[in-house]
C-alpha cells in the first residue's frame, strides 16, 4: 500500500467527489429519520496544505485553489451552481478560519460536519499510519465508529446499517492490478446487503483504460437508479496523470441528476486546465 492521499488532497477529483458527497448528505437530511454514512476508504480526515506532501505536488492549487483565492475568500461558481455547493463551501472556512487556506477536509470531515447529531458515521481505513491519524482525530466522537479492515471485508461487516438509510462511499486508490474487479465485487456485495442504500463509487481517469472498464463493469449488471458523472480537466493521455475522475451513484436521490447537470459544467469551466476539459452526466439506468 503505497498510496497516500496527502499528496492529492484538494485536487480537482477531490473537489468533484466532495461536492457530490455533500449533495448526497443534504438529500439524506430531507427526512428526519437518522441515517448512516459508511466511508470505506477514509484516509486521514483533514490534510495540511502546507505540508511537504501537498506542496510537493501542488495539486490542490488547481482544485480547491480555484474556489478560494489566496486570502481564503470564496470565488463563487455562477448562479445556481454556487447555491448547490453551499454546504460543501461552508466546511472550508469552518476548518480554516480567516486568512489563506491551510487545510483541506477529506470525506470523513465533510461527513462529520454535514451530518446531524443523530446520524452515524462509520470510517474504515486499512493503512496503519492513516488509521492511527483517523483514530486520533475521531476516536472520542461517540457518533463515529472506526475500523481498520480491508474495504472488501468492511462492506460486508457493516451492511446493512441498523438505520436502514444511508450512504456508502467507495473511494479506493486503484493501485492494485485487481482493484477494478474488487471494487465491482464490493459494490455487488454491498447492494446485496443494503439494496436501498446510496452507493457512491469514485474512479480516476488517467488514460490507462481503467475508467471505461469500470463503467462497463457497472453497465453489465446495472442496478436501478444509477447515475454516472465525469469531469475531465485536460486531455486524457496514457501516463499523463490524473486528467479527470468519475462517480457512479447507485440509488441516486430524486433530482440529483438535475443538480449535477447544473454543477458539472460550472465545475468544468472553473477547473479546466486545457481546452479538452469536458463533463458528462448520464443515467446508466434510470428506473
Ligand atoms: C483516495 S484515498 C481516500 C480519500 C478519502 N475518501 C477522502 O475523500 O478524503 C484511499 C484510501 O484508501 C486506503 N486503502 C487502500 N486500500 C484499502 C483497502 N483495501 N481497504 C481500505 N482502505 C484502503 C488508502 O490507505 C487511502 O487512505
Amino acid at each position: 500500500m503505497n498510496y497516500r492521499h496527502a499528496y492529492h488532497a484538494g485536487n480537482h477529483a477531490d473537489v468533484l467527489k466532495h461536492m457530490v458527497l455533500a449533495r448526497l448528505i443534504e438529500h439524506l437530511k430531507k427526512k428526519d429519520k437518522a441515517f448512516r454514512i459508511i466511508d470505506l476508504h477514509a484516509g486521514i480526515g483533514v490534510y495540511d496544505l502546507n505540508a511537504d506532501a501537498a506542496t510537493r505536488t501542488g495539486e490542490w492549487r488547481l482544485g480547491i485553489g480555484r474556489l478560494f483565492d489566496g486570502e481564503g475568500a470564496s470565488v463563487p461558481l455562477p448562479g445556481m451552481a454556487e447555491e448547490l455547493i453551499a454546504p460543501w463551501r461552508n466546511v472550508i472556512p469552518a476548518i480554516n478560519g480567516d486568512g489563506p487556506l491551510r487545510t483541506y477536509p477529506g470525506s470523513p470531515e465533510f461527513a462529520r460536519r454535514l451530518k446531524r447529531k443523530s446520524d452515524r458515521l462509520m470510517l474504515n481505513e486499512l493503512h496503519p499510519a492513516d488509521f492511527a491519524s483517523l483514530h486520533e482525530r475521531y476516536g472520542r466522537d461517540r457518533s463515529v465508529t472506526l475500523t481498520d479492515l480491508d474495504a472488501a471485508i468492511a462492506i460486508k461487516a457493516q451492511l446493512p446499517p441498523t438505520e436502514r438509510r444511508g450512504l456508502v462511499l467507495l473511494d479506493p486508490p486503484y493501485e492494485r492490478a485487481d482493484e477494478r474487479n474488487r471494487t465491482l465485487k464490493s459494490l455487488r456485495d454491498g447492494l446485496q446487503r443494503f439494496g436501498t442504500g446510496i452507493f457512491c463509487l469514485w474512479y480516476p481517469i488517467t488514460g490507462d483504460g481503467l475508467s471505461d472498464a469500470l463503467v462497463d463493469g457497472v453497465r453489465a449488471n446495472v442496478p436501478p437508479k444509477t447515475l454516472h458523472a465525469e469531469l475531465v480537466v485536460r486531455a486524457v493521455v496514457q501516463d499523463g496523470g490524473l486528467a479527470g475522475s468519475g462517480l457512479v451513484i447507485v440509488n441516486a436521490p430524486w433530482t440529483l441528476d438535475e443538480e449535477l447537470e447544473i454543477l458539472l459544467p460550472a465545475l468544468r469551466d472553473r477547473l479546466a486546465q486545457a481546452p479538452e476539459a469536458r463533463s458528462k452526466v448520464e443515467w446508466l439506468r434510470r428506473d
